[in-house]
């Protein structure tokens, strides 16, 4: 699973970062905020970070000073409101983490009206001092979220799709754990992929091509997915009304930094899931997608065919396109009017 061999990775890469004395500068936009603030800390935690740069629009300079006394090597700096071009000079990931977070009965879509136009001057912002920055979205929902801040750096000039990630590891964690709890085995071994989008029925885990998931039929395999995809709800729930997954967003959203940041420095087969610009469904009118992508120097290297999938599994995928299609033209609708 990917979180394990993370944090293994971790472990091997605490020696070889020493000794490489890479730069990576990673920045956080929103990092005073529920998701920000764990986030940081983890990201205080990894070795193939040198520099962490905090922003926000209340609280960064708390938050790095706090995270700062930390006893690893990188350097931590935090900036407040008028300050974000300074936060983001020299920086090679970006992580956006800002906006506001779901309430009871919200779907991800309700925030599109708030989220998109804060992502929409983030992204501008990374375009004009950072343009070579590879941007990972966190901010929902993501599905319109990645679509408008590829269409920002397209309008700067500066569009690379190899560098703009929409962060799904969540679904992937949720998975793996779901799955697991009901096969009785560690999450390690129960890994999924999962392909489509980051909201409800777009969300497609692929139980069939794993070990402990392919037997599982019935009602058993309807609650699992639909735990996979509407997860988030339980934890929104539970928070009635104080917000949606933070710590384990924030952990699934350092796995993947710190995914990026090996294949960015080299490591060979690193293979996570994550909504980006994708060929795969081009031909249908859908041209940002999650699927396996190998992530190497450039950032995207490699993005994998789903590969084989059950009949259930092509239903999914079959309400999954349309949904999907929306959410990506509503994203686009938004900067092409902005
Ligand atoms: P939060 O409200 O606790 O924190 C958001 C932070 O963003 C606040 O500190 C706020 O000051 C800051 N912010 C607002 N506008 C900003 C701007 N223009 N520049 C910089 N910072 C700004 O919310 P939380 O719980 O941290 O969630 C953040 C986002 O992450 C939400 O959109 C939420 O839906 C999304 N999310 C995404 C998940 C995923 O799987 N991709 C999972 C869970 C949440």
């Amino acid at each position: 699973m990917l979180a394990r061999t993370a944090v293994r990775a971790l472990a091997n890469s605490r020696q070889f970062s020493s000794s490489a004395a890479r730069q990576t500068k990673v920045a956080v936009l929103g990092a005073g905020g529920g998701i920000g603030q764990p986030l940081s800390l983890l990201l205080k935690n990894d070795p193939l970070v040198t520099s962490l740069s905090l922003y926000d629009i209340r609280g960064a300079p708390g938050v790095a000073a706090d995270v700062s006394h930390i006893d690893t090597p990188s350097e931590v700096h935090g900036y407040a409101a008028d300050k974000l071009d300074e936060a983001l000079e020299g920086v090679k990931v970006v992580v956006i983490p800002a906006g506001v977070p779901r309430k009871p009965g919200m779907t991800r879509d309700d925030l599109f009206n708030t989220n998109a136009s804060i992502v929409r001057d983030l992204a501008a912002a990374v375009g004009r001092v950072a343009p070579e920055a590879h941007i990972l979205v966190i901010s929902n929902p993501v599905n319109s979220t990645v679509p408008i801040v590829s269409a920002v750096l397209e309008k700067l000039g500066v569009y690379d799709p190899r560098r703009v990630f929409g962060v799904t590891t969540l679904d992937v964690v949720r998975a793996a754990r779901f799955l697991g709890g009901i096969a009785g085995a560690d999450p390690a071994d129960t890994r999924v992929t999962v392909i489509g989008g980051h909201s409800g029925a777009t969300i497609v885990p692929l139980l069939s091509q794993t070990e402990k998931g392919k037997g599982i039929t019935g009602e058993v395999y309807d609650q699992l997915v639909h735990r996979i995809q509407f997860g988030g709800d339980e934890v929104v729930k539970a928070k009635d009304g104080a917000g949606s997954a933070t710590l384990s967003m924030a952990y699934a959203g350092a796995t993947f930094t710190h995914a990026l940041l090996r294949g960015l420095s080299g490591e060979k087969g690193v293979i996570t899931p994550t909504f980006v610009k994708s060929p795969l469904y081009e031909d249908q009118g859908i041209d940002f997608f999650s699927s396996n992508v190998e992530l190497g120097p450039n950032g995207v290297e490699k993005i994998h065919p789903i590969g084989e999938i059950s009949a259930q599994e092509e239903k999914l995928l079959a309400a999954c396109l349309p949904d999907l299609k929306k959410n990506i033209e509503k994203g686009k609708a938004f900067v092409a009017q902005s």
